[in-house]
């Protein structure tokens, strides 16, 4: 199987394996760090399943060294991490804290002098506490100070990141942190969730010329290519297909507006500068103000697409569940991790491949593809066979999509390292690495041998060629 994955995504093709700022660091106070909202929110006793925090999370603030070391075990082209806002502007809005530059600046020279591509994501849902107490995603102003915090860190890393991504999944931030109530900053409105998504894509689309303005363009290159180069700006969205449950008419109408919601609502704007009529329509008065220029804005030419596959959903029309009516219903029979949702790799495929024909899609990269499972460590050894295949199957999938025409150039793995799992706190692990949240001791899981034979199996053939 690795041999036939290492001939399917021959270099350029790139791999690499994904974090976020807030799931690893820890450190949260240190060197002038601010507090984001996910401070505040893991720390209100209920909001975390069990009761933790990433205070400490992994240990990854003063373990980055060895960390890389891994990625080096590994043998990954890329890693995909975030820096966090709030140390970089503490109130997110006022002064520059030179000593959160640095950690990144130290991290990124670290990648650097490992021959590992940086993949920089601006935003994974870290908003600093003070810019949230200001109206947060609710104001528009914060659209504007992410833009200048998107620029202040391009002017410092420009010169050896190439790949910059605005957001991680706007649509998670806004729907579950603020329709949902299970993300912070915990509320439960649907014209605030519209709002906070409109205000997202704003601060995306203002970021994209400020990053392309201030990254200098002599990030080197690496694994050959020409000497300088110009920044890849992107987005990262989190899709998936959604399936009606039956062949019925209100069951794929359903489904139909869900995919709306979910899934159309941010590809539009982005990709059309619109936002899609009959979401705008289902949602009535709950639609946010959207000022004239807003839309030209949100769909600033990019230069790749990330996209993050999890699943899929199967829905039915529940005619008493406000809009879109939808409501997931479990597939007899398949496979679910334990966050519960679906082992469904042609799905990957399947979006991909309708986004292609749906859209004018700039290169798309994989941002995030992973499982949950219960591992267990036994005589130093994690036995992980099920996430194994769950990489190997989406692999394949990935591998179909592009045979079928679907520009996709590159996969990334999330999750590097076992972490902080947002509102399942430490309950979940998605690590190809696990960590012992005692110790916080690394120890390669056979998902990570796994990927590093895959890995040296198409240097190998590179090699040959
Ligand atoms: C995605 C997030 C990532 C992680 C995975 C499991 O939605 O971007 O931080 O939580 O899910």
């Amino acid at each position: 199987m690795s041999e036939v994955l290492a001939v399917a995504f021959p270099p350029p093709f790139t791999f690499g394996v994904s974090t976020s700022a807030y799931q690893i660091e820890g450190a949260v106070d240190r060197d002038g760090r601010g507090p984001s909202i996910w401070d505040r929110f893991s720390h209100t006793p209920g909001k975390v399943r069990d009761g933790s925090n990433g205070d400490v999370a992994v240990g990854h603030y003063d373990r980055w060294q060895q960390d890389l070391d891994l990625l080096v075990q590994l043998g990954v082209d890329a890693y995909r991490f975030s820096i966090a806002w709030p140390r970089v502007v503490p109130d997110g809005a006022g002064a520059v804290n030179r000593a959160g530059l640095d950690f990144y600046e130290r991290l990124v020279d670290g990648l650097l002098a490992r021959g590992i591509e940086p993949y920089l994501t601006l935003y994974h849902w870290d908003l600093p506490l003070a810019l949230h107490d200001k109206g947060g995603w609710l104001a528009r102003d914060t659209a504007h100070h992410f833009a200048r915090y998107a620029e202040i860190v391009a002017r410092a890393l420009g010169d050896r990141v190439r790949h910059f991504a605005t957001l991680n999944e706007p649509r998670c931030a806004a729907m579950v942190g603020f329709l949902e109530g299970r993300h912070a900053p915990g509320e439960r409105s649907l014209p605030h969730a519209l709002t906070a998504a409109h205000h997202m894509l704003l601060a995306h689309g203002l970021a994209v010329p400020a990053i392309r303005a201030s990254a200098n363009g002599t990030a080197p290159a690496l694994r050959g290519g020409a000497s300088t180069r110009e920044p890849t700006v992107s987005v990262v969205l989190d899709v998936k297909p959604i399936v009606p449950a039956s062949d019925g008419e209100s069951d794929r109408r359903a489904a139909h507006a869900l995919d709306g919601v979910f899934n159309r609502l941010y590809l539009d704007a982005i990709l059309c500068g619109a936002y899609p009529e009959d979401v705008w329509e289902g949602f009535g008065s709950a639609v946010p103000a959207v000022a004239a220029g807003d839309l030209a804005t949100i769909a600033a030419p990019l230069d790749a697409l990330g996209l993050n596959y999890y699943t899929r959903a199967v829905v039915r029309h529940e005619p008493a569940a406000p809009y879109p009516g939808a409501v997931e219903v479990a597939v007899p029979g398949a496979t679910y991790t334990t966050m519960n949702t679906e082992v469904f790799p042609e799905g990957l495929r399947d979006i991909l491949v309708r986004l292609h024909a749906d859209y004018v899609l700039p290169p798309v990269y994989v941002a995030e593809n992973g499982a949950a499972f219960a591992d267990t460590v036994a005589g130093g050894r994690i036995a992980d066979s099920a996430r194994q295949a769950y990489f190997e199957r989406h692999l394949a999938a990935l591998s179909e999509a592009r045979s079928l025409g679907v520009a996709v150039n590159g996969y990334f793995v999330w999750s590097f390292l076992d972490n902080f799992e947002w509102g399942h706190g430490y309950l979940q692990r998605f690590g190809i690495v696990h960590v012992d949240f005692q110790t916080l001791e690394r120890t390669l899981k056979d998902s990570a041998h796994w990927l590093r034979a895959l890995l040296r199996a198409r240097r190998g053939l590179a090699g040959r060629s």
